[in-house]
């Protein structure tokens, strides 16, 4: 029997590949790089089957060119990556893996989130560099965490998780959302417009996926709202910030401390003004980068993959649409 041909945009973890392996015929891009776009519209127009990552460009003009493909796996939760619109307009379905990353990515944005209020790096590039002579009384004062009210932006799984560990720190949440969410309000969180949560706010999380409403929706105004103690942390999607209205609120102490996993653009230049200030930690878009969630999201993107070459329902389907037309 003639195997279902799949292209891989990058060497996912071996625990997904060996899903694949007998039952395809996989093509895996090897460089640590994306395939540039024009190759992975070639590679993807021969195939069956692609299973992709969120920095690959996978627009309109591409799934009309694909028209052997019967199914897109992405290996991420977010999809803004896709147009998801295009792939439904032909009956293509597309896979994520909500669920299994929650947990892993809201432990980051908490890391994140402690790690700007108490000036981590801040210290360690201190200590590395030799500058610890003495105790000073002044030294690094940070933020407290304990008592601090907490604006939770996008209360979907991962804000709820992050919500969680902040309560037990003892922090007070508050949450924005477009509509009341059952499960915060038993817990005492309260709703608040946006405009209010980041006036109320110690810190604020951001956990709203990118779209036209939340593009820049953390932009010069949004920052003027907040206090000048406040810590802003993204986990969520770089573009849900104005890079340079936060570069501008973080130099001028506008608001105290950023923490990013995600920015833009993404990566960010070396060069980037950002990496210029002391307040603002940036990682490399690592939430959920635990060896056992990132093993069971290539796990998840195999089996939707697998399902779609079977011509099975998607186990993990972000346009449940196509289902129905
Ligand atoms: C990561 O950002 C994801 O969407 O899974």
């Amino acid at each position: 029997m003639v195997k279902p041909k799949v292209f891989v945009t990058r060497a996912i973890p071996q625990a997904g590949l060996v899903r694949l392996q007998d039952v395809c015929e996989l093509t895996v891009w090897p460089d640590e790089l994306p395939p540039p776009y024009e190759t992975l519209r070639a590679q993807a127009a021969q195939a069956d089957g692609l299973l992709c990552l969120l920095t690959d460009r996978i627009d309109a003009a591409l799934i009309a060119d694909c028209t052997r493909l019967k199914v897109i796996s992405q290996m991420a939760v977010g999809y803004d990556n896709i147009d998801i619109a295009a792939a439904t307009a032909r009956g293509l379905p597309v896979g994520n893996t909500p669920g299994v990353l929650t947990e892993t990515t809201a432990d980051l944005a908490f890391t994140l989130l402690l790690a700007a209020a108490r000036r981590i790096s801040e210290g360690e590039r201190y200590v590395r560099a030799g500058k610890w002579q003495t105790w000073i009384p002044t030294l690094l004062m940070g933020q407290d965490i304990h008592g601090a009210t907490l604006a939770i932006i996008g209360m979907g799984r991962i804000g709820m998780a992050v919500a969680q560990r902040a309560s037990g720190f003892n922090m007070r949440v508050i949450y924005v959302n477009p509509r009341p969410v059952e499960a915060a309000a038993a817990r005492g969180w309260q709703r608040r417009t946006l405009e209010q949560a980041l006036a109320e706010a110690d810190f604020v999380s951001l956990h709203t996926p990118l779209n036209a409403a939340t593009r820049y929706l953390i932009n010069a105004a949004a920052l003027a709202r907040m206090k000048p103690t406040c810590v802003l942390v993204n986990t969520a999607r770089g573009a849900v910030v104005d890079p340079a209205a936060l570069y501008e609120a973080l130099k001028d102490g506008r608001i105290a401390a950023a923490a990013l996993d995600v920015t833009e653009p993404e990566p960010l230049p070396a060069a980037h003004p950002l990496l210029t200030l002391d307040n603002c930690l940036i990682v490399p878009h690592i939430a959920s980068s635990s060896v056992a969630t990132r093993n069971r999201m290539a796990t998840m993107a195999a089996d939707n993959l697998a399902a779609g070459l079977r011509g099975e329902r998607l186990p993990y389907c972000a346009n449940p649409a196509v289902y129905s037309a």
